[in-house]
Protein backbone atom coordinates (compact mmCIF):
# COMPACT_ATOMS: atom_id res chain seq x y z
CA UNK A 1 0.00 0.00 0.00
CA UNK A 2 1.67 2.96 -1.17
CA UNK A 3 -0.52 5.83 0.14
CA UNK A 4 -3.23 6.44 2.58
CA UNK A 5 -6.08 8.97 3.13
CA UNK A 6 -6.76 8.38 6.92
CA UNK A 7 -4.50 7.55 9.55
CA UNK A 8 -6.05 5.64 12.73
CA UNK A 9 -4.35 5.96 16.07
CA UNK A 10 -4.95 2.96 17.99
CA UNK A 11 -6.54 -0.58 17.06
CA UNK A 12 -9.47 -0.95 19.62
CA UNK A 13 -13.08 -1.67 18.45
CA UNK A 14 -13.51 2.15 17.04
CA UNK A 15 -10.73 2.05 15.35
CA UNK A 16 -11.71 -1.06 13.58
CA UNK A 17 -15.44 -0.41 13.06
CA UNK A 18 -13.73 2.73 11.38
CA UNK A 19 -11.79 0.85 9.01
CA UNK A 20 -14.38 -1.31 8.20
CA UNK A 21 -16.80 0.94 6.87
CA UNK A 22 -13.87 3.34 4.91
CA UNK A 23 -12.30 0.18 3.11
CA UNK A 24 -14.18 0.59 -0.03
CA UNK A 25 -13.86 4.18 -0.37
CA UNK A 26 -10.08 4.92 1.41
CA UNK A 27 -6.45 3.20 2.41
CA UNK A 28 -6.41 3.40 5.64
CA UNK A 29 -3.24 2.87 8.26
CA UNK A 30 -3.93 1.57 11.62
CA UNK A 31 -0.61 2.57 13.85
CA UNK A 32 -1.00 1.31 17.24
CA UNK A 33 2.28 0.89 20.03
CA UNK A 34 2.01 -2.42 20.54
CA UNK A 35 0.34 -5.78 18.94
CA UNK A 36 -3.19 -5.41 17.77
CA UNK A 37 -4.56 -8.25 20.60
CA UNK A 38 -2.50 -6.15 23.26
CA UNK A 39 -5.50 -2.94 23.45
CA UNK A 40 -8.71 -2.61 26.14
CA UNK A 41 -10.89 -3.86 23.48
CA UNK A 42 -9.87 -7.48 23.29
CA UNK A 43 -9.53 -7.49 27.31
CA UNK A 44 -13.59 -6.60 27.06
CA UNK A 45 -15.30 -8.70 28.74
CA UNK A 46 -18.59 -7.51 29.78
CA UNK A 47 -20.72 -6.80 26.34
CA UNK A 48 -21.94 -4.90 24.27
CA UNK A 49 -25.92 -3.21 25.66
CA UNK A 50 -28.62 -2.91 23.16
CA UNK A 51 -32.28 -2.61 23.48
CA UNK A 52 -33.37 -5.82 21.34
CA UNK A 53 -35.30 -7.64 23.81
CA UNK A 54 -38.91 -8.09 23.05
CA UNK A 55 -39.84 -5.77 26.16
CA UNK A 56 -36.53 -3.64 25.99
CA UNK A 57 -37.19 -0.01 24.21
CA UNK A 58 -34.52 3.04 23.47
CA UNK A 59 -36.42 5.08 26.01
CA UNK A 60 -35.68 2.02 28.65
CA UNK A 61 -32.08 2.35 27.72
CA UNK A 62 -31.56 5.97 27.39
CA UNK A 63 -33.15 6.65 30.95
CA UNK A 64 -30.55 3.86 32.61
CA UNK A 65 -27.76 5.68 30.72
CA UNK A 66 -28.83 9.02 31.53
CA UNK A 67 -29.24 7.93 35.31
CA UNK A 68 -26.01 6.31 35.19
CA UNK A 69 -23.99 9.43 34.08
CA UNK A 70 -26.00 11.43 36.61
CA UNK A 71 -27.71 13.84 33.61
CA UNK A 72 -24.13 15.27 32.74
CA UNK A 73 -24.83 14.08 29.43
CA UNK A 74 -25.87 15.57 26.04
CA UNK A 75 -29.50 14.20 26.07
CA UNK A 76 -29.34 13.94 21.68
CA UNK A 77 -26.22 12.38 21.55
CA UNK A 78 -27.79 9.24 23.96
CA UNK A 79 -30.23 9.23 22.23
CA UNK A 80 -28.87 8.90 18.78
CA UNK A 81 -26.06 6.81 20.60
CA UNK A 82 -29.18 3.75 21.46
CA UNK A 83 -31.22 4.20 18.30
CA UNK A 84 -27.75 3.59 15.84
CA UNK A 85 -26.18 0.95 18.13
CA UNK A 86 -29.57 -1.08 18.26
CA UNK A 87 -29.11 -1.10 14.08
CA UNK A 88 -25.78 -1.81 14.36
CA UNK A 89 -26.18 -4.73 17.07
CA UNK A 90 -28.88 -5.36 14.54
CA UNK A 91 -26.91 -6.14 11.77
CA UNK A 92 -23.90 -7.90 13.36
CA UNK A 93 -26.35 -10.23 14.20
CA UNK A 94 -28.13 -10.71 11.46
CA UNK A 95 -24.77 -11.19 9.26
CA UNK A 96 -24.09 -13.97 12.09
CA UNK A 97 -21.04 -12.26 14.69
CA UNK A 98 -20.74 -15.08 17.12
CA UNK A 99 -23.37 -13.35 20.17
CA UNK A 100 -24.21 -16.23 23.05
CA UNK A 101 -27.37 -17.74 22.33
CA UNK A 102 -29.89 -20.35 24.59
CA UNK A 103 -30.84 -23.82 24.12
CA UNK A 104 -33.53 -22.36 21.97
CA UNK A 105 -31.56 -20.75 19.69
CA UNK A 106 -32.62 -17.18 20.90
CA UNK A 107 -29.75 -14.66 21.23
CA UNK A 108 -29.02 -14.83 25.22
CA UNK A 109 -29.49 -11.34 27.01
CA UNK A 110 -27.57 -10.76 29.94
CA UNK A 111 -28.07 -8.34 32.89
CA UNK A 112 -25.18 -5.73 34.53
CA UNK A 113 -25.53 -3.10 37.05
CA UNK A 114 -28.04 0.07 36.62
CA UNK A 115 -29.85 -1.59 33.81
CA UNK A 116 -33.39 -2.11 34.12
CA UNK A 117 -33.57 -5.13 31.56
CA UNK A 118 -31.90 -7.80 30.05
CA UNK A 119 -29.84 -6.25 26.81
CA UNK A 120 -26.36 -7.20 27.26
CA UNK A 121 -25.09 -9.61 24.64
CA UNK A 122 -22.18 -11.39 24.69
CA UNK A 123 -19.81 -13.67 23.17
CA UNK A 124 -17.74 -16.81 24.16
CA UNK A 125 -18.89 -16.32 27.79
CA UNK A 126 -17.18 -13.38 28.53
CA UNK A 127 -14.77 -13.01 26.07
CA UNK A 128 -17.10 -10.62 23.54
CA UNK A 129 -13.93 -7.89 22.96
CA UNK A 130 -12.05 -10.84 21.84
CA UNK A 131 -14.08 -12.56 19.64
CA UNK A 132 -16.05 -9.15 18.17
CA UNK A 133 -12.44 -7.68 17.01
CA UNK A 134 -11.50 -10.91 15.68
CA UNK A 135 -15.15 -10.67 13.46
CA UNK A 136 -13.65 -7.24 12.54
CA UNK A 137 -10.40 -8.22 11.69
CA UNK A 138 -11.51 -10.96 9.54
CA UNK A 139 -13.83 -8.55 7.45
CA UNK A 140 -10.58 -5.82 6.51
CA UNK A 141 -9.12 -5.91 3.39
CA UNK A 142 -4.82 -6.22 3.38
CA UNK A 143 -4.43 -4.15 0.44
CA UNK A 144 -6.80 -1.16 1.71
CA UNK A 145 -6.13 -1.03 5.66
CA UNK A 146 -2.07 -1.28 6.92
CA UNK A 147 -1.62 -2.00 10.18
CA UNK A 148 1.36 -0.48 11.58
CA UNK A 149 2.46 -2.41 14.95
CA UNK A 150 5.38 -1.33 18.01
CA UNK A 151 5.13 2.12 16.69
CA UNK A 152 3.76 5.14 19.41
CA UNK A 153 2.87 7.95 18.11
CA UNK A 154 4.83 11.10 19.32
CA UNK A 155 3.82 14.23 18.26
CA UNK A 156 0.47 15.05 15.89
CA UNK A 157 1.96 17.26 12.83
CA UNK A 158 -0.22 20.56 11.61
CA UNK A 159 0.55 22.53 8.30
CA UNK A 160 0.74 26.13 8.38
CA UNK A 161 -2.88 26.55 7.82
CA UNK A 162 -3.46 24.77 11.19
CA UNK A 163 -4.98 21.18 9.67
CA UNK A 164 -3.51 17.98 11.26
CA UNK A 165 -2.17 16.17 8.32
CA UNK A 166 0.26 13.29 9.90
CA UNK A 167 2.03 11.79 12.79
CA UNK A 168 5.82 11.32 13.83
CA UNK A 169 6.18 7.94 15.91
CA UNK A 170 8.90 6.01 17.19
CA UNK A 171 9.21 2.13 16.98
CA UNK A 172 10.48 0.04 19.68
CA UNK A 173 14.08 0.84 19.18
CA UNK A 174 13.22 4.43 19.09
CA UNK A 175 13.96 5.30 15.41
CA UNK A 176 11.70 7.41 14.15
CA UNK A 177 8.99 7.84 10.96
CA UNK A 178 6.65 10.22 9.81
CA UNK A 179 3.79 9.58 8.32
CA UNK A 180 0.90 12.08 6.25
CA UNK A 181 -2.81 11.62 5.34
CA UNK A 182 -5.59 14.70 5.28
CA UNK A 183 -7.47 12.69 8.24
CA UNK A 184 -5.95 11.56 11.67
CA UNK A 185 -8.05 9.84 13.59
CA UNK A 186 -7.66 9.46 17.50
CA UNK A 187 -8.57 6.03 18.96
CA UNK A 188 -6.17 5.45 22.04
CA UNK A 189 -8.64 4.23 24.60
CA UNK A 190 -8.31 5.34 28.18
CA UNK A 191 -6.08 6.35 30.72
CA UNK A 192 -6.27 3.41 33.39
CA UNK A 193 -2.34 2.36 32.89
CA UNK A 194 -2.28 6.19 35.31
CA UNK A 195 -3.34 3.60 38.04
CA UNK A 196 -1.72 0.96 39.87
CA UNK A 197 -4.81 -1.04 40.15
CA UNK A 198 -6.49 -0.83 36.82
CA UNK A 199 -8.60 -3.40 34.55
CA UNK A 200 -6.86 -1.72 31.55
CA UNK A 201 -4.08 -3.21 29.86
CA UNK A 202 -0.92 -1.32 31.51
CA UNK A 203 -0.15 0.82 28.07
CA UNK A 204 -2.98 2.50 28.22
CA UNK A 205 -1.88 5.72 29.48
CA UNK A 206 -3.76 8.42 27.82
CA UNK A 207 -1.22 9.21 25.26
CA UNK A 208 -3.84 10.33 22.72
CA UNK A 209 -5.34 12.78 25.31
CA UNK A 210 -1.94 14.33 25.99
CA UNK A 211 -1.15 14.50 22.07
CA UNK A 212 -4.45 16.43 20.92
CA UNK A 213 -3.91 18.70 24.32
CA UNK A 214 -0.59 19.50 23.07
CA UNK A 215 -1.43 19.68 19.57
CA UNK A 216 -4.36 22.96 20.82
CA UNK A 217 -7.46 20.61 21.08
CA UNK A 218 -10.23 20.68 23.69
CA UNK A 219 -10.44 18.44 26.90
CA UNK A 220 -13.29 18.42 29.06
CA UNK A 221 -14.90 16.04 32.13
CA UNK A 222 -11.45 15.12 33.14
CA UNK A 223 -12.47 14.37 36.53
CA UNK A 224 -14.99 11.73 36.07
CA UNK A 225 -13.32 8.37 36.19
CA UNK A 226 -14.88 5.25 36.63
CA UNK A 227 -13.85 2.90 39.14
CA UNK A 228 -15.03 -0.66 38.13
CA UNK A 229 -16.14 -2.42 41.16
CA UNK A 230 -14.57 -5.78 40.80
CA UNK A 231 -10.81 -6.33 40.06
CA UNK A 232 -9.71 -9.87 41.20
CA UNK A 233 -7.45 -9.04 44.39
CA UNK A 234 -4.18 -11.98 44.90
CA UNK A 235 -1.11 -11.56 46.73
CA UNK A 236 -1.56 -7.48 47.74
CA UNK A 237 -2.76 -6.12 44.27
CA UNK A 238 -5.43 -6.61 41.72
CA UNK A 239 -4.75 -8.72 38.57
CA UNK A 240 -7.67 -8.60 35.94
CA UNK A 241 -11.23 -8.62 35.71
CA UNK A 242 -13.92 -9.84 37.34
CA UNK A 243 -17.03 -8.52 35.29
CA UNK A 244 -20.13 -7.01 36.24
CA UNK A 245 -21.76 -9.72 34.11
CA UNK A 246 -20.85 -12.09 37.18
CA UNK A 247 -22.96 -10.05 39.66
CA UNK A 248 -25.76 -10.03 36.79
CA UNK A 249 -25.88 -13.80 37.09
CA UNK A 250 -26.41 -13.27 40.85
CA UNK A 251 -22.70 -13.23 43.04
CA UNK A 252 -23.34 -11.02 45.70
CA UNK A 253 -20.79 -9.64 47.66
CA UNK A 254 -19.54 -10.23 51.69
CA UNK A 255 -16.89 -8.75 53.69
CA UNK A 256 -14.56 -11.94 55.76
CA UNK A 257 -17.65 -11.75 58.30
CA UNK A 258 -20.09 -12.84 55.76
CA UNK A 259 -21.75 -9.54 55.90
CA UNK A 260 -23.48 -8.60 52.75
CA UNK A 261 -22.10 -5.05 52.26
CA UNK A 262 -24.78 -3.69 49.70
CA UNK A 263 -27.47 -3.59 52.29
CA UNK A 264 -28.60 -0.53 53.38
CA UNK A 265 -26.31 1.32 50.20
CA UNK A 266 -28.86 1.29 47.05
CA UNK A 267 -31.86 -0.81 46.32
CA UNK A 268 -30.16 -2.51 43.70
CA UNK A 269 -27.58 -4.11 45.91
CA UNK A 270 -24.79 -5.42 44.15
CA UNK A 271 -26.12 -4.30 40.81
CA UNK A 272 -26.47 -0.56 41.54
CA UNK A 273 -24.17 2.03 39.54
CA UNK A 274 -20.56 0.84 39.45
CA UNK A 275 -19.32 4.06 41.44
CA UNK A 276 -21.99 3.07 44.59
CA UNK A 277 -20.45 -0.46 44.38
CA UNK A 278 -16.77 0.70 44.03
CA UNK A 279 -16.89 3.29 46.84
CA UNK A 280 -18.56 0.71 49.30
CA UNK A 281 -16.52 -2.20 48.57
CA UNK A 282 -13.20 0.42 48.63
CA UNK A 283 -15.20 1.85 52.25
CA UNK A 284 -15.22 -1.97 53.69
CA UNK A 285 -11.50 -2.46 52.71
CA UNK A 286 -10.18 0.65 54.01
CA UNK A 287 -11.18 -0.81 57.40
CA UNK A 288 -8.95 -3.67 56.93
CA UNK A 289 -11.66 -6.17 55.81
CA UNK A 290 -11.82 -8.31 52.23
CA UNK A 291 -14.15 -8.06 50.20
CA UNK A 292 -15.60 -11.26 48.39
CA UNK A 293 -17.84 -12.30 45.10
CA UNK A 294 -19.99 -14.86 46.57
CA UNK A 295 -20.62 -16.92 43.36
CA UNK A 296 -22.38 -20.03 44.72
CA UNK A 297 -25.50 -19.35 43.53
CA UNK A 298 -24.21 -19.44 39.51
CA UNK A 299 -24.47 -22.90 38.22
CA UNK A 300 -21.96 -23.98 35.84
CA UNK A 301 -19.70 -21.00 36.39
CA UNK A 302 -16.70 -22.24 34.25
CA UNK A 303 -19.07 -22.70 31.45
CA UNK A 304 -20.49 -19.25 31.54
CA UNK A 305 -17.14 -17.39 32.32
CA UNK A 306 -14.47 -19.63 30.93
CA UNK A 307 -11.64 -16.42 30.96
CA UNK A 308 -12.52 -15.12 34.41
CA UNK A 309 -12.18 -19.09 35.52
CA UNK A 310 -8.96 -19.03 33.59
CA UNK A 311 -7.60 -15.68 35.51
CA UNK A 312 -8.90 -17.31 38.89
CA UNK A 313 -6.88 -20.41 38.31
CA UNK A 314 -3.24 -18.48 37.63
CA UNK A 315 -3.75 -16.80 40.30
CA UNK A 316 -4.40 -20.00 42.64
CA UNK A 317 -8.18 -18.30 43.51
CA UNK A 318 -10.23 -21.95 43.26
CA UNK A 319 -13.78 -21.30 42.04
CA UNK A 320 -14.87 -24.11 43.33
CA UNK A 321 -14.36 -22.71 47.11
CA UNK A 322 -16.92 -20.04 45.82
CA UNK A 323 -15.21 -17.17 46.71
CA UNK A 324 -13.46 -14.57 44.37
CA UNK A 325 -11.94 -12.01 46.88
CA UNK A 326 -12.24 -8.48 44.69
CA UNK A 327 -11.44 -5.18 45.06
CA UNK A 328 -11.92 -1.75 43.33
CA UNK A 329 -9.79 -0.28 40.03
CA UNK A 330 -9.60 2.25 37.51
CA UNK A 331 -11.74 0.93 34.77
CA UNK A 332 -12.93 4.07 32.03
CA UNK A 333 -12.40 7.37 31.40
CA UNK A 334 -15.62 9.32 30.77
CA UNK A 335 -13.57 13.07 29.74
CA UNK A 336 -11.45 13.22 27.10
CA UNK A 337 -10.86 15.48 23.31
CA UNK A 338 -14.49 17.24 22.76
CA UNK A 339 -15.82 16.37 20.16
CA UNK A 340 -19.03 16.75 18.27
CA UNK A 341 -21.65 14.13 17.23
CA UNK A 342 -19.27 12.51 14.45
CA UNK A 343 -16.41 12.89 16.17
CA UNK A 344 -14.70 16.54 14.68
CA UNK A 345 -12.31 18.22 17.56
CA UNK A 346 -11.48 21.47 17.44
CA UNK A 347 -8.22 20.75 15.43
CA UNK A 348 -9.15 20.66 11.08
CA UNK A 349 -8.58 17.01 10.07
CA UNK A 350 -8.30 15.56 13.84
CA UNK A 351 -10.69 13.90 14.68
CA UNK A 352 -11.29 11.41 17.96
CA UNK A 353 -13.25 8.32 18.93
CA UNK A 354 -14.12 5.71 21.74
CA UNK A 355 -12.81 6.44 25.10
CA UNK A 356 -10.50 8.69 23.93
CA UNK A 357 -13.39 11.39 23.24
CA UNK A 358 -15.44 13.49 25.00
CA UNK A 359 -19.13 13.37 22.71
CA UNK A 360 -21.48 13.71 25.59
CA UNK A 361 -22.79 10.28 26.19
CA UNK A 362 -21.49 9.13 29.10
CA UNK A 363 -21.56 11.71 31.34
CA UNK A 364 -20.20 11.99 34.77
CA UNK A 365 -20.75 7.35 35.07
CA UNK A 366 -20.79 5.11 32.10
CA UNK A 367 -23.31 2.46 32.17
CA UNK A 368 -22.00 -1.03 31.73
CA UNK A 369 -21.70 -2.43 28.49
CA UNK A 370 -22.06 1.18 26.63
CA UNK A 371 -18.64 1.51 25.62
CA UNK A 372 -17.83 -1.37 23.06
CA UNK A 373 -21.52 0.03 21.58
CA UNK A 374 -20.04 3.58 21.38
CA UNK A 375 -17.45 2.14 19.47
CA UNK A 376 -19.24 0.54 16.92
CA UNK A 377 -21.76 3.42 16.62
CA UNK A 378 -19.20 6.40 16.39
CA UNK A 379 -16.42 4.16 14.71
CA UNK A 380 -19.38 3.70 11.88
CA UNK A 381 -20.21 7.22 11.88
CA UNK A 382 -17.19 9.14 11.47
CA UNK A 383 -16.79 6.58 8.83
CA UNK A 384 -20.00 7.47 7.00
CA UNK A 385 -18.82 11.14 7.63
CA UNK A 386 -15.84 10.90 5.73
CA UNK A 387 -17.10 9.56 3.10
CA UNK A 388 -19.80 11.85 2.46
CA UNK A 389 -17.28 14.79 3.07
CA UNK A 390 -14.88 12.72 0.31
CA UNK A 391 -11.29 14.12 0.50
CA UNK A 392 -8.97 11.37 -1.13
CA UNK A 393 -5.08 12.15 -1.31
CA UNK A 394 -2.26 10.80 -2.71
CA UNK A 395 0.25 11.32 0.21
CA UNK A 396 3.13 9.14 0.38
CA UNK A 397 4.55 7.43 3.23
CA UNK A 398 7.66 9.06 4.04
CA UNK A 399 10.85 7.16 4.17
CA UNK A 400 11.48 5.88 7.73
CA UNK A 401 14.82 7.93 8.04
CA UNK A 402 13.16 11.57 8.14
CA UNK A 403 14.54 11.75 11.22
CA UNK A 404 14.19 16.02 12.73
CA UNK A 405 16.26 16.86 15.62
CA UNK A 406 14.09 19.99 16.73
CA UNK A 407 15.49 20.78 20.30
CA UNK A 408 17.61 19.75 23.75
CA UNK A 409 15.98 16.28 24.52
CA UNK A 410 14.69 16.77 27.88
CA UNK A 411 15.20 13.65 30.73
CA UNK A 412 12.00 12.93 33.02
CA UNK A 413 13.12 13.03 36.67
CA UNK A 414 10.42 10.46 37.97
CA UNK A 415 9.11 6.89 38.11
CA UNK A 416 6.26 5.88 36.98
CA UNK A 417 5.30 4.12 39.98
CA UNK A 418 5.85 7.43 42.11
CA UNK A 419 2.86 9.14 39.69
CA UNK A 420 0.75 6.24 39.93
CA UNK A 421 0.54 5.70 43.41
CA UNK A 422 0.33 9.87 44.28
CA UNK A 423 -3.37 9.18 41.53
CA UNK A 424 -4.68 6.27 43.61
CA UNK A 425 -3.47 8.27 46.41
CA UNK A 426 -4.91 11.57 45.81
CA UNK A 427 -7.00 11.33 42.49
CA UNK A 428 -8.49 7.94 43.25
CA UNK A 429 -11.77 6.76 43.97
CA UNK A 430 -12.11 9.27 46.84
CA UNK A 431 -11.03 13.00 46.48
CA UNK A 432 -10.58 16.09 48.17
CA UNK A 433 -9.03 19.16 48.35
CA UNK A 434 -6.11 18.55 50.18
CA UNK A 435 -4.99 15.36 48.65
CA UNK A 436 -5.86 16.75 45.21
CA UNK A 437 -3.72 19.70 46.50
CA UNK A 438 -0.79 17.75 47.64
CA UNK A 439 -0.67 16.09 43.78
CA UNK A 440 -0.69 18.85 41.83
CA UNK A 441 2.08 20.59 43.83
CA UNK A 442 4.23 17.10 43.59
CA UNK A 443 3.71 17.31 39.29
CA UNK A 444 3.60 21.30 39.62
CA UNK A 445 7.25 20.66 40.87
CA UNK A 446 8.70 18.54 37.80
CA UNK A 447 10.75 20.47 35.95
CA UNK A 448 8.50 19.87 32.67
CA UNK A 449 6.43 22.15 30.36
CA UNK A 450 3.76 21.72 28.01
CA UNK A 451 5.79 21.54 24.69
CA UNK A 452 5.13 22.33 21.13
CA UNK A 453 7.73 19.57 19.67
CA UNK A 454 8.46 16.78 21.80
CA UNK A 455 12.35 15.85 22.00
CA UNK A 456 12.84 12.91 24.26
CA UNK A 457 15.24 10.33 24.50
CA UNK A 458 12.98 7.36 23.98
CA UNK A 459 9.63 6.03 24.28
CA UNK A 460 9.41 5.18 27.48
CA UNK A 461 10.31 9.09 28.71
CA UNK A 462 7.30 10.22 26.35
CA UNK A 463 5.33 7.53 27.75
CA UNK A 464 5.83 9.49 31.50
CA UNK A 465 5.87 12.60 29.74
CA UNK A 466 2.20 12.27 28.46
CA UNK A 467 1.12 10.47 31.84
CA UNK A 468 2.28 13.90 33.25
CA UNK A 469 0.17 15.90 31.03
CA UNK A 470 -2.96 13.68 31.60
CA UNK A 471 -2.56 12.98 35.29
CA UNK A 472 -2.40 16.95 35.41
CA UNK A 473 -5.37 17.60 33.58
CA UNK A 474 -7.32 15.70 35.41
CA UNK A 475 -5.99 16.58 38.88
CA UNK A 476 -6.90 20.39 38.01
CA UNK A 477 -10.58 19.46 37.24
CA UNK A 478 -10.98 17.19 39.84
CA UNK A 479 -10.00 20.23 42.03
CA UNK A 480 -12.46 22.47 40.24
CA UNK A 481 -15.35 20.78 40.70
CA UNK A 482 -16.35 21.08 43.82
CA UNK A 483 -19.83 18.67 44.26
CA UNK A 484 -19.67 14.50 44.41
CA UNK A 485 -21.35 13.40 40.80
CA UNK A 486 -20.81 9.81 39.33
CA UNK A 487 -17.09 9.05 39.08
CA UNK A 488 -15.84 12.02 40.90
CA UNK A 489 -16.27 12.04 44.29
CA UNK A 490 -15.40 14.38 47.20
CA UNK A 491 -15.36 13.84 50.23
CA UNK A 492 -15.27 17.64 51.04
CA UNK A 493 -18.44 17.71 48.77
CA UNK A 494 -20.22 14.90 49.35
CA UNK A 495 -23.27 15.64 47.57
CA UNK A 496 -24.37 16.34 43.94
CA UNK A 497 -24.62 19.91 43.24
CA UNK A 498 -27.30 20.47 40.69
CA UNK A 499 -27.81 23.93 41.57
CA UNK A 500 -24.03 24.45 40.86
CA UNK A 501 -22.57 22.03 38.80
CA UNK A 502 -25.14 20.16 37.00
CA UNK A 503 -24.31 19.82 33.28
CA UNK A 504 -21.10 22.59 34.39
CA UNK A 505 -18.10 21.73 32.13
CA UNK A 506 -14.27 22.79 32.39
CA UNK A 507 -12.89 22.95 29.02
CA UNK A 508 -9.27 22.57 28.98
CA UNK A 509 -6.96 23.79 26.22
CA UNK A 510 -2.99 24.46 25.78
CA UNK A 511 -2.84 28.16 25.75
CA UNK A 512 0.79 29.28 24.52
CA UNK A 513 2.69 26.72 26.59
CA UNK A 514 0.12 27.28 29.72
CA UNK A 515 -3.30 25.74 30.64
CA UNK A 516 -6.51 27.35 30.23
CA UNK A 517 -9.31 26.86 31.30
CA UNK A 518 -12.91 27.80 30.14
CA UNK A 519 -15.84 27.67 32.50
CA UNK A 520 -18.60 28.53 29.61
CA UNK A 521 -21.55 28.32 32.54
CA UNK A 522 -19.88 31.13 34.14
CA UNK A 523 -18.57 32.51 31.22
CA UNK A 524 -14.99 32.52 33.01
CA UNK A 525 -11.28 31.80 31.36
CA UNK A 526 -8.40 31.42 33.55
CA UNK A 527 -5.00 30.72 32.75
CA UNK A 528 -2.68 28.71 35.10
CA UNK A 529 1.59 28.66 35.04
C1 LIG B 1 -17.55 -5.70 32.93
O1 LIG B 1 -17.63 -6.74 32.31
O2 LIG B 1 -17.85 -5.61 34.11
C2 LIG B 1 -17.02 -4.49 32.22
C3 LIG B 1 -17.83 -4.17 31.06
C4 LIG B 1 -17.97 -2.70 30.88
O3 LIG B 1 -17.23 -1.93 31.44
O4 LIG B 1 -18.89 -2.29 30.18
Amino acid sequence: MEKTDIIIVGSGIAALQLAHRLQDQFYVMIITKDEIESGNSYLAQGGIAAPIGLKDSVHAHMKDTLEAGCYHQLEDRVKELIEDGKRIVESLVNEGAPFDRKEDGSLSLGMEGAHSEHRILHSGGDQTGKFLMNHLLKSLSKEKVQFVEREMVYELVKNDKGHCCGVKTKDKDDAIRFYYAPHIVLATGGIGGLYPSTSNHPSVTGDGMALAFLAGAKLSDMEFIQFHPTLLWSEGKTCGLISEAVRGEGAILLNDEGKRIMEGIDPLMELAPRHIVAECIYKERRKGRNVYLDINSIEDFQGKFPSISALCSKHHISIEAGRIPVSPGCHFMMGGIVTDRVGRTNIPGLYAIGEVACSGIHGANRLASNSLLEGLVYGERLGEYLIESGVRSTVLIHSPFDRIVEGEPLSIPFHADELKEGMMKHVGIIRKEEGLSAHLKWLKEQPLTFQEHIDFNSREEIHLYFMWIVSLLVTESALFRTESRGGHIRADFPKEDNAGWLKRKMVLQKNEGRLRVDDHEQNETKIYA
